[in-house]
């Protein structure tokens, strides 16, 4: 006889427990385990034994075979595109993961009306809004004139039927993934066991009859509705949407991609006409920058194959807490506190009795170690009241020993900052070949190398105001030893 198994299931990371617990040990998530029936066990097999039932033998093939590769589903919307790898693969299987209310739907549809333009078949299958809803967003963007095909429904048994029909789509995006219900699993849909089995039941199809399914999977921070984490290692394609949600731009990065590079972000900008593509980003988080203010400072960063520039700030003001705050928005606050005990520990500089504040302006998250040097700059900046210089841009990483080390795509970033008007740029030095001149200027950018955090410290000290000490010699070691650097001063 088949019999239910029960069990706890994290809906946050999807752990499973014998028992309920307040606290997930797992993921430390608090209220989310929820009691699931996962499923009938077979008759007389105890989970995880194969029973008496015979397996086929599965055929081995050579890894020299040749397959052949439809052409790619590319939506014209470049940034898109990009982010998945030149457009979408036939039969794979996508995930757009993002807050409520990112704009996940608004660029389903407009991904939908793209391809449907282009003459390929697109369902768009939402649970969560009705038809007229959906009509009147897509009159919003302008697309109500395309040949997308609309449905409110959420029972996976009917969509999967609907979606097999030999004159069935090419693409359906399925909005949201934690709408969905399977009536063999006996849970609430939302909940893990219910996400992962309809989920399954939908990346099953793609693979079999070669339809693209786009899905949309909420986060949430409370956790009390599955995550899409516990689909990442089922489908093909991870894409997150992120922003924050005072701020019109909108990034959305691949996490994994089987099918194309998985650094790659796509920059959207959303407007009362839905969300637009951003073809030079650095332009736009550059745009609201006001001249030479002290704790601003320009950070060459890049973004996958793109150079993209963007402004730290940073605020050190005097605390009135017994213990000082130190708030961090689109870095890693871990990495914040390395750079300011680097500068107490190497340079001498106070920094502890103060609140510091680091923000990346324009709402972009910046995961690379080349943002320590220009985060150190605004640091600097901000305490000894002196602006960066404005035609500046900075990269470089910074180690424990307070050395500046060299770090990758360094032409890049510093075509991309001669494009947008700067004149010098703050980089590591880098070990010059032979003839050569240890700073090379590129694309008319004068490139001014160190190889210290001191020195940095010493640029940017206002005249006659000591800033920390000067390290001696043995504190100054450090793998990339300069021939002759520069010294100065930017005052
Ligand atoms: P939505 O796509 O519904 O978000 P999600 O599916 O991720 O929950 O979009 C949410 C927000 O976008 C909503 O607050 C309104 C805003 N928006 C615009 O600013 N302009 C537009 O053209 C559209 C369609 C939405
Ligand atoms: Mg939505």
């Amino acid at each position: 006889m088949a019999r239910a198994t029960r069990s706890f299931v994290c809906q946050s990371c999807g752990a499973v427990y014998a028992k309920w617990a307040g606290k997930c040990e797992a993921c430390d998530g608090w209220n989310c385990i929820v009691e699931e029936t996962a499923g009938t066990a077979a008759a007389g097999a105890p989970p995880g034994r194969l029973g008496s039932g015979k397996g086929r033998r599965i055929e081995f093939a050579a890894l020299s075979g040749t397959s052949e590769q439809p052409p790619r589903l590319v939506t014209s919307i470049s940034e898109f595109d990009r982010v998945c790898g030149s457009g979408l693969v036939p039969g794979s299987a996508l995930l757009i993961g993002g807050d409520p209310g990112i704009g996940k739907s608004t660029l389903l549809l407009q991904v939908a009306a793209a391809l449907a333009r282009s003459g390929i078949g697109c369902a768009y299958i939402s649970g969560e809004e009705a038809l007229d809803q959906v009509r009147l967003r897509a009159k919003r963007l302008g697309l109500e004139q395309t040949d997308v095909q609309l449905a409110a429904a959420t029972s996976i048994r009917d969509i999967v039927a609907t979606l097999e029909a030999r004159d069935g789509p090419a693409v359906a995006v399925i909005d949201s993934i934690q709408t969905m219900w399977l009536d063999t699993v006996d849970s609430v849909p939302g909940t893990v066991t219910q996400v992962r089995a309809s989920a399954q039941a939908l990346i099953e199809l793609a693979k079999r009859r070669g339809v693209t399914v786009l899905l949309v999977g909420h986060v949430t921070k409370e956790g009390t509705i599955a995550g899409p984490r516990v689909l990442e290692h089922m489908v093909d394609t991870v894409l997150y949407f992120e922003g924050e949600r005072g701020h019109q731009f909108r990034i959305l990065r691949a996490v994994k991609n089987r099918f194309g590079p998985t650094d790659e972000i796509g920059v959207f900008e959303m407007s009362d006409r839905g969300l637009t593509d951003v073809a030079n980003p650095s332009a736009l988080f550059l745009a609201e920058r006001r001249g030479a203010v002290s704790g601003a400072c320009v950070f060459a960063g890049v973004e996958g194959t793109r150079p993209v520039l963007v402004e730290i700030q940073a605020l050190v003001a005097p605390s009135s807490f017994a213990t000082p705050r130190h708030a961090v928005v689109g870095w890693d606050s871990g990495r914040l506190a390395m750079v300011i005990a680097v500068l107490e520990a190497r340079c001498g500089v106070t920094i502890g009795p103060n609140d510091v504040y680091l923000n990346v302006a324009g709402g972009l998250r910046i995961a690379e170690p080349a943002a320590d040097l220009a985060v150190a700059a605004a640091l600097i900046s901000s305490l000894a009241d002196t602006p960066v210089p404005s035609d500046m841009v900075v990269f470089g990483e910074i180690g424990l020993g307070g050395e500046v080390r060299a770090v990758g795509q360094r032409e890049a970033r510093l075509k991309e900052a001669a494009k947008l008007g700067f004149r010098t740029a703050l980089s590591p030095t880098i070990i010059a070949a032979a003839g050569q001149p240890a700073a090379r200027p590129v694309g008319g950018i004068n490139v001014d190398e160190i190889g210290h955090l001191s020195d940095l410290v010493a640029r940017l000290r206002p005249p006659g105001r000591a800033l920390g000490r000067t390290p001696d010699a043995d504190e100054r070691r450090r793998p990339y030893a300069p021939a002759g650097r520069r010294q100065g001063s930017y005052d």
